[in-house]
């Protein structure tokens, strides 16, 4: 039996999302239906709503998420109806690539459910990074489904669904952080605050914070930048050079991804240093660099794909971190708001209001 629930849905490139009727499938082999109780609001739904991704309108949007799982299709073992658990947009496949040479974070053949969720008219809905859990009900493939301790409120286990643990993983898993090391993020909404409280994890000596608001840079603070940079009319590298020794720092975090933002980080870092890109270009953007600088700097340069986490390792741990009071994941949450309030968190994220709008069911 299906059920019909209200989900948000942005019908057209660049057009308010809207609540509709969104029909859910019972959930098929190797599928789990979840009951969701938070959905964070994650620039990439924007992003999504703005065409930014690709043109598969319809979508159901958001994918920072916790719930309870309802019910499981055939052939499903990792979960059971009553499970508490975190939606990851990464379910590993095991046996592509990646997998097989046992680096699965890089998982090249991650699963989404088979069955869509459709409009009430039939419409098949593209679900925003194979989640859709703007919606009370979601049917995902059970490999997305990862289980933590029932301690967490959804609110907070939901952030680890996306930004916060693509921050936190840029840092932790993708940059390597290591004890002592200078880091600079640009960028500092959710993801990259995350960054910044990966890199003190870590053991950073040094955390500069770079964003165009200052409001953002004062919270960047109560993450753990030691120094920050308003970037707005300042020479972003020759600011961190200053800061660093005349150097530069030793990683360089891009949480906005922009040509002109990863141009800085690129020159902001020490020689050898590194280079990561977490914030998500759109299709339009290029960039254009002197190859005998890419040569002469030397280091790396790399992306960070949802923080090169792996779900079954990193969310059961960093959620005990939390538990523990060692990650304080409750202070991304700007406010708790109702499902039909999305676009309105939208606005406050393009506004610089909020680090994380988290929808409760
Ligand atoms: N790689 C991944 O797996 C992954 C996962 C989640 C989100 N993302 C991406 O990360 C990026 C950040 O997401 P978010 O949720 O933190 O967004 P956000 O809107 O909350 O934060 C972006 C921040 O960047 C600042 N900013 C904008 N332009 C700037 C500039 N030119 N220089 C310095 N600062 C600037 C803004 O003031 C804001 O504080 C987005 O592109 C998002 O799509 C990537
Ligand atoms: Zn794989
Ligand atoms: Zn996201």
């Amino acid at each position: 039996m299906t059920s019909e629930v209200q989900g948000v849905v942005a019908r057209s490139k660049g057009a308010a999302v809207e609540l509709a009727t969104v029909v859910v499938p019972d959930p098929g082999p190797g599928e789990a239906l979840v009951d969701v109780a938070a959905c964070g609001v994650c620039h990439t739904d924007l992003h999504y709503r703005e065409g930014g991704i690709n043109d598969d309108f319809p979508f159901l949007l958001g994918h920072e998420a916790a719930g309870t799982v309802a019910a499981v299709g055939p052939g499903v073992t990792e979960v059971t109806p009553g499970d508490f658990v975190i939606l990851n947009w990464r379910a590993v496949c095991g046996q592509c690539r990646a997998c097989a040479r046992g680096e699965p974070w890089y998982c090249f053949a991650t699963h989404n459910a088979a069955q869509k969720m459709t409009l009430e008219d039939g419409t098949p809905l593209s679900a925003a990074l194979g989640i859709g859990a703007f919606v009370p009900q979601t049917v995902v493939a059970s490999g997305q489904c990862t289980k933590v301790d029932p301690a967490v409120s959804a609110d907070v286990a939901g952030l680890l669904g996306c930004g916060v643990m693509a921050g936190l993983g840029a840092a932790l898993n993708t940059a390597a952080v290591r004890r002592g090391e200078i880091v600079a993020v640009i960028g500092c909404g959710g993801v990259g605050d995350a960054a910044i409280l990966g890199a003190r994890i870590a053991g950073a000596s040094t955390i500069i914070a770079v964003d165009i608001d200052d409001r953002k840079l004062e919270w960047a603070k109560g993450f753990g930048a030691t120094h920050t940079i308003n970037s707005r009319g300042v020479n972003v590298v020759e600011a961190v050079q200053d800061l660093t020794g005349g150097f530069g720092a030793d990683v360089v975090i891009d949480a906005v991804g922009r040509p002109e933002t990863y141009r800085d980080a690129f020159y902001a870092r020490d020689l050898a240093g590194r280079v990561v890109l977490v914030g998500v270009p759109t299709p339009d953007m290029k960039l254009e660099l002197p190859l005998i600088d890419v040569f002469g700097r030397g280091g790396s340069l790399k992306s960070s794909w949802y923080g090169d986490c792996l779900p079954s390792r990193d969310f059961p741990m960093l959620i005990d971190l939390y538990l523990a009071g060692k990650l304080p994941l409750d202070k991304f949450i700007s406010e708790r708001i109702g499902i039909g309030e999305v676009e309105a968190a939208f606005a406050k994220m393009d506004a610089g209001e909020v680090l994380r709008s988290v929808v409760v069911m």
